[in-house]
């Protein structure tokens, strides 16, 4: 499958920032044993993956904005067009020693999402999407789940930790959602639940919450497998208000339906 040349910079910033994960990966499993633990050694981790990606991506394309999870946003001479990057999505896990983290890479075109590049290193799996253009994992077309019935899907959420607000609101979704499901799934990165949607893996997904370099390549991934996503509202208002609901057309109707149920 050829690749445009935006996916393709976008490709090569996102392996080469997965590959120095991968090695700082091996290093946090060998620090494990240790009482104080890698955290150090992450946040270093975090901030030379999103190094790597701010100059590939801007050697590629001088002048285009930025908004980074670690700097922030980044003005370019270029306001029309902005990278979203989250260079460690999944730093819990990554801490912990579990193979489940991404780098985030989406483009916005005047505020349209047009791109987005999910890479998973511990996998070597790769996952893109152009506006347009449908959306490929490792080169292999995705397409949504095709499941009707909320009760024969596997959902995944994410579930809100210490130091986060919204416990409450998260236990009354999870309890309206465990009580149709097949299966809830956890898996500790918000871009790649949606990439795991887009893939079919899973049949949706819900969260609250999230920043916007969490989900702005996986909305557009889904999008583009043939998918739809939201916010809790049904609105196009993701980005801002931080939530995010994502399935097949029935099973997004579904879960946005079960989301504003009172508990019984
Ligand atoms: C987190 C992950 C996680 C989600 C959190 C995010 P980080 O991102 O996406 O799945 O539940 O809300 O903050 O901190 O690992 O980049
Ligand atoms: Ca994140
Ligand atoms: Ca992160």
């Amino acid at each position: 499958m050829p690749r445009s040349a935006i996916i393709n910079v976008m490709v090569q910033a996102a392996m080469k920032a997965g590959r120095s994960l991968a090695r700082d990966f091996g290093e946090v499993q060998n620090l494990q044993v240790s009482l104080k633990g890698p955290g150090d050694y992450v946040s270093q981790a975090d901030r030379r993956a999103e190094e790597i990606i701010h100059t590939e991506l801007s050697r590629a394309r001088p002048g285009y904005s930025f908004l980074m999870e670690e700097r922030g946003a980044v003005d370019g001479d270029d306001p029309q067009h902005r990278w979203l990057v989250d260079p460690l999505d999944g730093t819990t896990n990554f801490l912990h020693g579990i193979p489940i983290f991404s780098v985030s890479i989406a483009l916005e075109r005047q505020g349209t999402l047009v791109a987005g590049v999910i890479y998973n290193p511990a996998m070597d799996e790769l996952y893109t999407a152009e506006r347009g253009g449908g959306a490929f994992l490792n080169d292999r077309r995705m397409r949504v789940a095709a499941r009707r019935e909320l009760t024969d899907c596997v959902i995944g959420t994410g579930i809100p930790h210490l130091g986060r607000g919204h416990h409450g609101r998260a236990l009354l979704d999870l309890r309206n959602v465990m009580g149709e499901a097949a299966g809830i799934r956890r898996l500790g990165s918000a871009a790649l639940d949606l990439a795991y949607v887009a893939a079919g893996r899973m049949d949706g997904f819900w969260e609250d919450a999230l920043s916007p370099w969490d989900m702005a390549a996986g909305i557009l991934m889904v999008r583009e497998a043939g998918g739809f996503a939201t916010d809790r509202n049904g609105g196009q208002d993701m980005l801002d208000s931080g939530s995010v609901v994502a399935g097949n057309e029935l099973i997004h109707r579904s879960l946005l339906k079960t989301l504003q149920k009172p508990v019984s």
